[in-house]
């Protein structure tokens, strides 16, 4: 009985270990990432048709911002000699700014190794705001927390794989009648952006005298992981993922899911192939993701009087529109709050975001989220924010645990400041 048991456990464990062998991490060996610098219009164009005139479905890290700026693109061993060859034509310079990405996640995942993982029940003050956190833990935390301090946790539907997209109201007067929502992760990958929200709700639950004033005036949502199917597979499968995982469409998974709303959907800079990273869906709206958050968020509408929408990385601080060039008709209100939010932002550690519309920064991108609450749902202070690290940096979205605190801490001050700007707002209406 005792052998047979032995037998069946070592059966169990070498199909686990199978099982983990037939369905591998994706590697990065020999991908790399480069740093090139766009210094025209030629330029820009060049970038812009590596997939509509070169047919190269590239992975940009970071797409150009508006000239003279730089652009980040993840090479693999398939197309890094057609992308040379594309920047070449058109004399632009580039440079190594990751040669081995495999090892900069190797890395990470040593460090990963290490972490204190957050079990279901335990106590929050057991959350380390310092280290990355898988989904089951960033969920278990947002319970542990709900029912310490009696915050209302539930969810605004499910994903695709029907994960929940789990939130929680944070705030004294449950019927308070100003409400703001922030969440991260709309990106899979973007990981300091979910670390964040975790390091937000430890701020407002473990320093309540600090944040009285937002605490009795407002019902502050914190959504940490707005697109939880991408994040697993950023922990299980494939560190680069970026999109929902729909599908297959054209042997190809997911959508954009920051491309995907239903407001200008697929005006501009966005794609229509299944296969690339900015893929806008089948139709507006395709994401059960996007599904689920606008209904609550509509449900709110009269209620949420601020949004933010928190992405990595380039440092900027943005207010709508994206779909092109055109400004909502409270610029002057959104704007200033903006430039207030980057200078606190900024004297935080002195980094130097920069704050503007979305097509001040970037080029033209649509069915983004802000677009939709603001133009839709009429949020008036509808944001989102790109993260630490800066274009100069060598790390990009694998960004070292070390650094999460500083760049939680930048972004949080920022928010507070739209926050408390909507709530004295007299003017604002959701
Ligand atoms: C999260 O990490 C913990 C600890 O390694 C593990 O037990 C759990 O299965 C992980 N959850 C997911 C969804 O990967
Ligand atoms: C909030 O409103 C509900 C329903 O109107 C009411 O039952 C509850 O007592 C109110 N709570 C507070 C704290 O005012
Ligand atoms: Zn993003």
């Amino acid at each position: 009985m005792q052998s047979l048991s032995i037998f069946l456990v070592t059966l169990v464990a070498s199909a686990a270990l199978i099982s983990g062998l037939v369905i591998p991490k994706k590697q990065f060996t020999g991908h790399s990432v480069l740093r090139i610098k766009v210094e025209s219009q030629v330029h820009v164009k060049a970038l812009r048709s590596l997939e509509s005139v070169h047919g190269i479905l590239a992975d940009f890290w970071l797409s150009p911002k508006k000239i003279p700026g730089i652009a980040h693109i993840r090479v693999t061993p398939d197309n890094e000699e057609k992308i040379v060859q594309v920047l070449k034509e058109v004399g632009m310079k580039h440079e190594i700014m990751i040669d081995d990405l495999q090892s900069l996640i190797d890395k990470e995942a040593e460090s990963l190794a290490k972490r204190t993982v957050f079990k279901a029940g335990d106590n929050p003050s057991f959350i380390t705001t310092n280290e990355y956190h898988n989904i089951s833990e960033i969920h278990a935390y947002l319970d542990s927390v709900g029912t310490k301090y009696g915050y209302k946790v539930d969810s605004v539907g499910q994903s695709h794989n029907k994960l929940d997209l789990k939130y929680i109201r944070i705030g004294k007067n449950p019927n308070a009648t100003k409400e703001v929502f922030i969440n991260g992760c709309i990106h899979a990958r973007e990981w300091l952006g979910c670390a964040t929200m975790v390091y937000i709700i430890n701020e407002l639950t473990t320093k309540p005298d600090q944040y009285d004033d937002l605490l009795s005036n407002l019902n502050i949502y914190v959504l940490p992981v707005l697109n939880p199917d991408g994040y697993d597979y950023t922990w299980n499968k494939d560190r680069m993922w970026r999109k929902t995982r729909s599908g297959p469409r054209q042997g190809c998974y997911g959508v954009d899911p920051n491309r995907n709303w239903d407001y200008k959907w697929g005006v501009a800079g966005s794609s229509s192939n299944p296969c690339s990273e900015t893929y806008d869906g089948p139709n507006p709206n395709s994401e059960v993701e996007v599904v689920n958050i606008i209904k609550f968020l509509t449900q709110h509408k009269n209620t949420i009087v601020s949004y933010f929408d928190i992405h990595t990385y380039s440092e900027d601080f943005m207010f709508p529109f994206g779909y092109a060039e055109v400004y909502p008709q409270d610029l002057t209100k959104i704007r200033n709050v903006a430039t207030s939010a980057v200078n606190a932002v900024n004297s935080v550690n002195g980094e130097q975001f920069v704050s503007g519309s979305i097509t001040d920064i970037v080029y033209p991108a649509s069915g983004s989220s802000i677009d939709y609450t603001k133009g839709k749902l009429n949020i008036d202070y509808s944001y989102a924010m790109e993260l630490r690290p800066d274009g100069n940096a060598f790390n990009g979205f694998v960004l070292p645990e070390d650094q999460i605190i500083a760049g939680a801490s930048e972004c949080w001050a920022g928010v507070q400041v739209a926050f408390r700007a909507a709530m004295n707002d007299l003017q604002a209406t959701g």
